[in-house]
């Protein structure tokens, strides 16, 4: 795991050097790369992928932000061990009382939090200046960011797709039970009614075998391409591993209690395939700006 950290942080020095497209060498605010951890079915895992990943890309030298969207039960502190919960989120910055600096908690390994979205629905009655300035204010932290990620909740909520439709790239979970497996199918049929072209990439999460983690995704992939013509591409898989409940329980992240472990294991992949695959264009992307214009709908 120590040589694989290693390599996948030279890899991501290498990644940034000229990254800008224009020749001059310096990192542009919209190369922050942005992605949402989503599932359709609940409690498959996506708060521990979305935590673990954030790790993973921090000790491979990239800064990271986790932002917990899940606007009903927000608990990325818990898997953190971020205890108590920071006592500021979005809805301070909305509110005035906070700038976008203050509520940024610092988590393991280097990575940083904004513990809740929850402001963000509220950004919507601001006036056309005051969301302006909100949209600013958090592109202003672009320039220190290469990865922001979002975790949601569950299901085909307003909220949550609104998050899944804004990101650069969406990261779906589910499992291998036949109920996970339909909601993620929902999942991708709601996200392509909106967006044809969007970036979908799964995850089977607490597989027993990689070759079951394949038919899974195998089947997804089938399907979403024959009904809804929509590319879905597998990003990975991670085993089953009891070493993730017992991380749970002791609120140290998985990636950090036990880095050998078969779930770290898989979250080393999948980050690596992450780094390793074509950044979103900038022109379509268009970093945390484009993010929030697109999340806000302004
Ligand atoms: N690979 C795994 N192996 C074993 N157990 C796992 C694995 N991944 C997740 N779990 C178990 O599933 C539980 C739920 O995980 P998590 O909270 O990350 O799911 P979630 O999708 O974020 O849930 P919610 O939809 O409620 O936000 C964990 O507490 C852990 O017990
Ligand atoms: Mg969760």
């Amino acid at each position: 795991m120590a040589d694989q950290a290693q390599g996948l942080r030279e890899l991501a020095r290498e990644k940034n050097v000229g990254n800008d497209g224009n020749g001059s060498g310096e990192k542009p605010n919209s190369s922050c790369r942005i992605l949402t951890v989503t599932s359709g079915k609940g409690g498959v895992g996506k708060t521990n992928i979305a935590a673990n990943l954030a790790i993973a890309f921090a000790q491979a030298g990239r800064q990271t932000l986790i932002m917990d969207a899940d606007l009903g039960l927000a608990n990325v502190n818990v898997i953190l061990g971020l205890i108590p919960p920071p006592k500021y989120n979005l809805s301070h910055v909305v509110g005035g009382k906070k700038k976008i600096q203050e509520i940024i908690t610092n988590g393991p390994a280097g990575i940083r939090l904004i513990a809740g979205a929850t402001g963000v629905t509220e950004v919507a009655n601001l006036s056309q200046d005051e969301r302006d300035e909100f949209v600013l204010g958090l592109s202003s932290l672009a320039d220190s960011i290469d990865y922001l990620i979002f975790d949601t909740g569950a299901g085909l909520s307003p909220n949550v797709l609104s998050f899944v439709l804004a990101a650069d790239e969406i990261i779906l979970v589910t499992t291998p039970e036949p109920t996970a497996i339909a909601d993620a199918y929902g999942m991708v049929k709601a996200v392509c009614h909106h967006n044809i072209e969007a970036n979908i990439k799964l995850v089977v999460n607490r597989v027993s075998s990689v070759i079951e983690g394949k038919k899974v995704a195998d089947r997804i992939v089938n399907i979403a391409g024959q009904f809804l013509n929509i590319r879905v591409e597998v990003l990975g898989y991670i085993l089953e591993d009891n070493l993730v409940i017992k991380s749970v329980r002791q609120q140290k992240p998985f990636f950090l209690a036990y880095p050998r472990s078969k779930a770290a294991y898989g979250v080393a992949h999948i980050m690596a395939k992450l780094i390793q695959s074509p950044e979103t264009e900038p022109g379509n992307g268009n970093g945390l700006h484009g993010f929030f214009k697109r999340l806000l709908g302004s």
